[in-house]
């Protein structure tokens, strides 16, 4: 086979570094935390890392508003101990790539306080200021976030953009000086030996400089009220068409502010800057094909969000996804796949009925594994942590739940009370909860009696937890390893062609991989019913890789391939 780089080989593990380990014990995660787990994420075998932001910032989107970019959040350690945790993992071979957000700043960072202080200021242009217009805001636009686009701010008696939070002003990257400022942070990582970066929010950089009203007929808070099922992962395969029209209206709701040009060129001068160096990656928060350019001049990497923003999935749903990304991907160009992150539901909760969530877990997770592409995992998702509600608004760190909770008020009419204690569920806090090491106080993630910066999910006590999973060789973390490390030793899985095999029923999803003189053969039964299905029409015998039946080895013949309830087969075609 070819020669494959490694970001398409890896498997890549992220790391929400508030909410990994507390190194120090005062309730955060932290960088000396990471460093004691270094040998945990080897035993994986992940073999890279996407660490979410680790810059000084206020934490008012959890660092997605940084304060410094070339820094590290004192909470979270220091420089040294970025550099150790650094050398620590590319000693044991794993690489690293960084959250870098481009679209915006924090409201605390001195290029924001400088813009701020006057109309004249050198740093004014840097930011997106502008006039009023009838008393109001300059124009309808809306932040992703709710409310208005725009904050008004007495200093200077004009308004500044933010399509998120309006503690995150978006710079403006029509000014050439914007542009150096943020590729020499660029250079400074990759200087220090990181493998490269996660572009946060990449499709944000650019809005129209005329400012035209958008035109959705729904409003963000209607439109945010229909939506929220298809985020928390409660729609219903029943509810995808209504799904489509919702992302339409999105479309209109923000025309203007995404996707605008100027980004394909902003990204082909930030690959070549890439390009200086030896072997490093780029994977943009987008799903759009586009942003991969010709193949080799953008981005290596889009993320296949359809799947993982599709209410739950269907054998169906799979193909058809498969089919469109595959089909849209240039040549050269690399997919790459991901069932939850930190803004989702946690997979185990989004893809579960209630009754089998483990298995269904486990089913989906051998999906990814054996789907072409990279695939990207959550942390605590190979323990199968479940989405936390968290009810007391208090303890609330996500400031999205205040939005949603005006969406229950005034969108849903909910009671204050109610909506105050559902907002929660909304909240991307589900998902975001500390990893849950042990059965002890705090889930082993701090020491007993702290507070920890969110409450720990109790349900580290009923075994969803590291250190039980450790020890039980049936454990959905040791199964993790397994279709981790089978998935090494058979490159055919990483790196070979994909088609699917049309079923006669929509319950089990069966594909090939094919490279090299090899085929493997998936077949993972989306139903609580055995299934039997004759695939000889592909060989007549095939040697199993990994069955839920436990049957390993074994040459099984493809006349009646069984499946038990949720099973999953993986078997490499004899001919
Ligand atoms: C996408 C990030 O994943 C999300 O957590 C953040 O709130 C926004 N971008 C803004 O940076």
């Amino acid at each position: 086979m070819t020669q494959h780089h490694w970001w398409e080989t890896a498997v890549f593990y992220q790391i929400y570094p508030r909410s990994f380990a507390d190194g120090n014990g005062d309730g955060i995660g932290d960088f000396q935390g990471i460093i004691s787990k270094l040998d945990y994420l080897t035993s994986l075998g992940i073999d890279a890392i996407w660490l979410s932001p680790h810059y000084p910032s206020p934490q008012l989107d959890v660092g997605y508003d940084i304060s410094d970019y070339t820094a590290v959040n004192p909470e979270y350690g220091t420089l040294e101990d970025f550099k150790t945790f650094l050398k620590g993992l590319h000693e044991r071979r794993i690489k690293l790539i960084l959250d870098l957000v481009l679209n915006h700043t924090s409201w605390e960072h001195h290029w924001f306080i400088d813009s701020k202080s006057s109309r004249d200021n050198p740093k004014r242009d840097w930011y997106i200021w502008r006039d009023g217009k009838d008393g109001g805001p300059p124009n309808n636009w809306m932040s992703t976030f709710g409310g208005s686009a725009w904050e008004y701010d007495e200093t200077t008696d004009q308004y500044y953009y933010h399509y998120f939070f309006n503690n995150q002003p978006d710079l403006n990257w029509r000014n050439p000086e914007v542009k150096q400022a943020m590729f020499d942070a660029v250079r400074f990582w990759l200087d220090l030996g990181v493998d490269g970066f996660r572009l946060d929010a990449i499709g944000t950089i650019f809005e129209d400089p005329d400012l035209p009203d958008q035109k959705c007929p729904m409003t963000h808070e209607e439109l945010y009220a229909k939506m929220a099922p298809f985020y928390f992962g409660t729609a219903t395969p029943e509810m995808e068409t209504e799904g489509k029209k919702l992302r339409e209206m999105f479309a209109l709701l923000y025309a203007y502010q995404v996707e605008q040009p100027g980004l394909h060129e902003l990204l082909q001068d930030l690959r070549m800057l890439i390009d200086e160096y030896d072997d490093r990656m780029l994977v943009g928060e987008t799903y759009e094909p586009a942003y991969y350019g010709d193949g080799t001049n953008e981005l290596h990497q889009t993320f296949n969000f359809p799947m993982m923003n599709s209410g739950k999935l269907t054998p169906q749903m799979i193909i058809e996804n498969q089919a469109m990304r595959l089909g849209e991907c240039p040549k050269g160009c690399w997919p790459a796949n991901t069932l939850n992150n930190h803004d989702s539901a946690r997979m185990r909760t989004h893809f579960g009925d209630g009754k089998n969530d483990v298995a269904l877990a486990r089913l989906h997770f051998a999906m990814l594994m054996t789907i072409k592409g990279t695939p990207y995992l959550y942390n605590g998702e190979e323990i199968a942590m479940t989405n936390y509600v968290i009810e007391d608004i208090n303890l609330i760190r996500d400031n999205i739940a205040l939005f949603f909770k005006s969406v229950m008020e005034k969108g849903l009419g909910m009671s204050a009370e109610e909506a105050g204690k559902r907002a929660g569920g909304l909240s991307r806090d589900v998902c975001r909860t500390p990893v849950q090491w042990k059965n002890a106080p705090n889930g082993g993630f701090s020491p007993d009696g702290i507070t920890t910066w969110l409450p720990v999910n109790p349900n580290y006590a009923e075994g969803i937890n590291i250190a039980d999973q450790e020890n039980d060789p049936d454990s959905h973390l040791n199964f993790y390893r397994q279709l981790i490390a089978l998935r090494k030793s058979t490159p055919v899985l990483q790196t070979g062609d994909y088609t699917a095999i049309e079923q006669q029923q929509d319950e089990t999803l069966a594909f090939l991989r094919m490279g090299a003189g090899k085929t493997v053969l998936v077949a993972l039964n989306f139903t609580e019913n055995k299934q039997k299905i004759n695939f000889s029409q592909l060989a007549k015998q095939a040697k199993t890789l990994y069955s839920s039946n436990g049957n390993i080895g074994e040459t099984l013949s493809l006349d009646e391939v069984a499946l038990n309830p949720f099973g999953i087969l993986i078997t490499e075609l004899l001919t």
